[in-house]
């Protein structure tokens, strides 16, 4: 069912064809018609901060005037530090530049690899935001200078979407606002809509401070789950859906926010919530990062705190049978075990396999339970060495802090990935020999359980999000990476790997989806794959809010069109 607005909004976003610029291209750092350094002097005295002027991370190892190299070291592997780096992405291929003959452009951490250090896909100049005001000024700026503009929060995009060469950046890093409200009303509200123990992030709040924050308000937040909690709790996360162990039992982090400010392509600030604004704070739960505008604030529910039990399995296999026996047992189990709201992260391949799941709605006796034939199973296995465990947590910080508190993990090196979500009836399949089997000729795979339960029972249309999640009771992921430095026949190498394990995945459920966030510029289909039947609607409101596009990103909505760098029409 659309509601009226929305579909006013097709009606319009279909009439509003018109407004097409008559240049092409959008301004470059390289090009003629990039502002002036008067420009760039009037523009800094209307913002709260000196403009910025990124480095790639490594710079200093270079040139010592630009830092101290040691701090560079320490720091490369830790996603918090590289989130602190206006410069730096977190997965380092999003620094450089490869050009169309191939060359590669960037700036390594090793400087025995025998390159020079070249500022590649990092954006030149750009707005350290403190205030909606300051963004506001960016946004104006960049509009009226028609720049390719980048907006970037920690840099954890998979897809390089917060990097752009000769680019202008909006870095939100610095929106660290967080309130707390013991009592929130949306704006526009009846007074009888009232929500209790409320937070309102600013843009730049990262999952670590947020679950910081709810600890000491005794509450429990939906949010991602990464070493260090690097990712931002308002930024892409949120716009491309936001999953987390938690979610079978909570929805997704689409389902737990309230209200959003943002800026929008005018440069205006407004309010997205279901009273005001609805098309827009619609497309901002799924519709994905970068596009809409600059999200200044994300107001999120919270959950009364409660304790978890855990279970844990891990085996090292040197007989693929048993893996396979294993791999079987844990996905006829799955639909059960979503239903009694556990939620977590397994993966592997016929080598090793790990499963950790946990829920609230569960004791510790019941998880034994449940897991014993489990255990008992793998025990039984040939060529097995397991590992199990079940654990109680007394709170999600306790969880947290044990499983994700290694300060390095997941970053500072080249990464490309992709995603599929697989449907409840792949799952509920009377032959879950011919699933595992398939999953397990990739040669490494995550098997998550962040879907299911209460996601799927959220009505499709009430958000953007891809309704392929709705029906979904498992999530896939898989990877490549290579070696900084690496030249380009290797990386197409390593990606033609990550392309055949893609075609394995999708065509076990071919009209399922991808999670947008967690994917790859070599989608089939991304359209179809990011935002299924949702895409229309999307791209109306796209063109109602940011007819000039203004705000684009690789693989998003109004990003067809465009070359691979998103400079020029094609
Ligand atoms: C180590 C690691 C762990 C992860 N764990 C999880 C997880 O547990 N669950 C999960 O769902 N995903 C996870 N992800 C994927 C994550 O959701 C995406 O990388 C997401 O894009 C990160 O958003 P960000 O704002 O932190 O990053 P950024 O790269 O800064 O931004 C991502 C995108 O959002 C846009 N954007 C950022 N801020 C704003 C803003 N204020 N307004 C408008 N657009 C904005 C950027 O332009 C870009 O397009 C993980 C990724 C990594 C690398
Ligand atoms: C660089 O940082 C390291 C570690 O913080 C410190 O010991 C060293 O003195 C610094 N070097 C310079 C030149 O400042
Ligand atoms: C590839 O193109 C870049 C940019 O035009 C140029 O600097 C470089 O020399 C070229 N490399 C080769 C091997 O031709
Ligand atoms: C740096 O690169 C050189 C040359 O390829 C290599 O021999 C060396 O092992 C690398 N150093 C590190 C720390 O990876
Ligand atoms: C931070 O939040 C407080 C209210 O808690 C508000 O008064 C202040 O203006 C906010 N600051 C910014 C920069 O948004
Ligand atoms: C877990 O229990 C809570 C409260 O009883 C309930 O709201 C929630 O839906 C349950 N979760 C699942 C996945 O059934
Ligand atoms: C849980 O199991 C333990 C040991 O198996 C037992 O002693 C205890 O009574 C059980 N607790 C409950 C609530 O059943
Ligand atoms: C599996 O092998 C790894 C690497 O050798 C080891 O660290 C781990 O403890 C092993 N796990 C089990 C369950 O044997
Ligand atoms: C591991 O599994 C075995 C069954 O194979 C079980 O007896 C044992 O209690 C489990 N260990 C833990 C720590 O749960
Ligand atoms: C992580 O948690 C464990 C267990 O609580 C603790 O021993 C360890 O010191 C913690 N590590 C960090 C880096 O905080
Ligand atoms: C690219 O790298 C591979 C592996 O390091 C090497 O074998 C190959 O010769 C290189 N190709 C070119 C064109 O430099």
């Amino acid at each position: 069912m659309l509601p009226l607005t929305r579909l006013l909004t097709i009606a319009l976003g279909l009439t509003s064809v018109s407004s097409i610029p008559t240049n092409n291209c959008r301004c470059t750092s390289d090009s003629a018609c990039w502002p002036s350094d008067s420009d760039f002097q009037t523009l800094a005295s209307k913002v709260s901060q000196p403009l910025i002027h990124p480095i790639p991370p490594a710079t200093p190892c270079y040139n010592s005037a630009a830092g101290n190299c040691t701090e560079v070291q320490a720091g490369w592997y830790n996603g918090v530090w590289r989130s602190d780096q206006s410069g730096a992405a977190e997965h380092t291929n999003w620094e450089t530049y490869t050009f169309p003959n191939g060359t590669i452009q960037g700036c390594y951490l090793n400087t025995s690899l025998g390159f020079s250090c070249q500022q590649g896909s990092v954006p030149v100049i750009g707005v350290d935001a403190r205030t909606p005001s300051d963004i506001q000024e960016a946004v104006k700026f960049a509009g009226s200078h028609n720049l390719r503009l980048v907006i970037k929060n920690t840099g954890h995009d998979y897809l390089g979407r917060s990097s752009g060469r000769d680019s202008f950046l909006i870095w939100t890093h610095h929106m660290k606002n967080i309130t707390f409200h013991d009592s929130f009303s949306p704006t526009g509200a009846t007074d009888s809509v009232k929500y209790q123990n409320v937070f309102t992030f600013g843009a730049g709040v990262q999952w670590f401070e947020a679950y910081e924050a709810a600890r000491e308000h005794s509450v429990l937040l939906v949010g991602g789950l990464s070493a260090r909690g690097s990712v931002g709790a308002a930024g892409g996360w949120l716009a491309g859906g936001g999953h987390s162990a938690l979610a079978p039992n909570y929805g997704l982090g689409v389902d737990n926010v309230l209200e959003i400010t943002i800026v929008t392509a005018d440069g205006n600030h407004v309010i997205a919530n279901p009273y005001q604004n609805q098309d827009l704070f619609w497309a901002l739960r799924g519709g994905g990062g970068g596009t809409w505008g600059v999200v200044t604030s994300v107001t999120y529910k919270t959950h009364p705190s409660t304790p978890f039990a855990a279970a844990l399995i891990t085996v090292n296999s040197t007989n693929a049978d048993s893996t396979q026996n294993l791999l079987e047992e844990i996905i006829r189990l799955t639909p059960s075990l979503v239903e009694q709201g556990y939620g977590g992260y397994g993966g592997g391949n016929t080598e090793q396999f790990q499963f950790f799941v946990l829920s609230p709605n569960v004791t510790i006796n019941q998880t034994q339970a449940t897991f014993l034939p489990l255990f008992e199973l793998a025990a039984s296995q040939p060529g097995f060495s397991v590992q199990n465990e079940t654990v109680q947590f007394q709170d999600f910080w306790e969880f947290y802090n044990l499983l994700f508190n290694s300060t390095d993990g997941q970053v500072g090196v080249p990464s490309e990935i992709s995603s599929w979500l697989l449907p409840k009836d792949v799952i509920q399949t009377d032959k879950p020999e011919d699933l595992a089997g398939e999953l397990l000729k990739i040669s490494g795979f995550g098997y998550y359980l962040v879907t299911g339960g209460q996601v799927s029972r959220a009505d499709p249309s009430s958000t953007g999000l891809n309704p392929a999640w709705r029906n979904s009771l498992v999530y896939t992921t898989i990877g490549t990476g290579w070696q900084d430095g690496a030249n380009e026949t290797a990386i197409q190498t390593a990606r033609q790997g990550l392309i055949q394990d893609m075609k394995i995945l999708e065509s076990i459920a071919p009209d399922s989806g991808a999670y947008l966030n967690e994917a790859s510029r070599y989608e089939f289909d991304w359209k179809k794959s990011f935002f299924g039947s949702h895409y229309e609607e999307l791209l109306a409101i796209k063109q109602k809010y940011d007819p000039n596009s203004l705000f684009l990103v690789y693989e998003g909505i109004g990003s067809d069109g465009w070359d691979a760098d998103l400079v020029c029409r094609v």
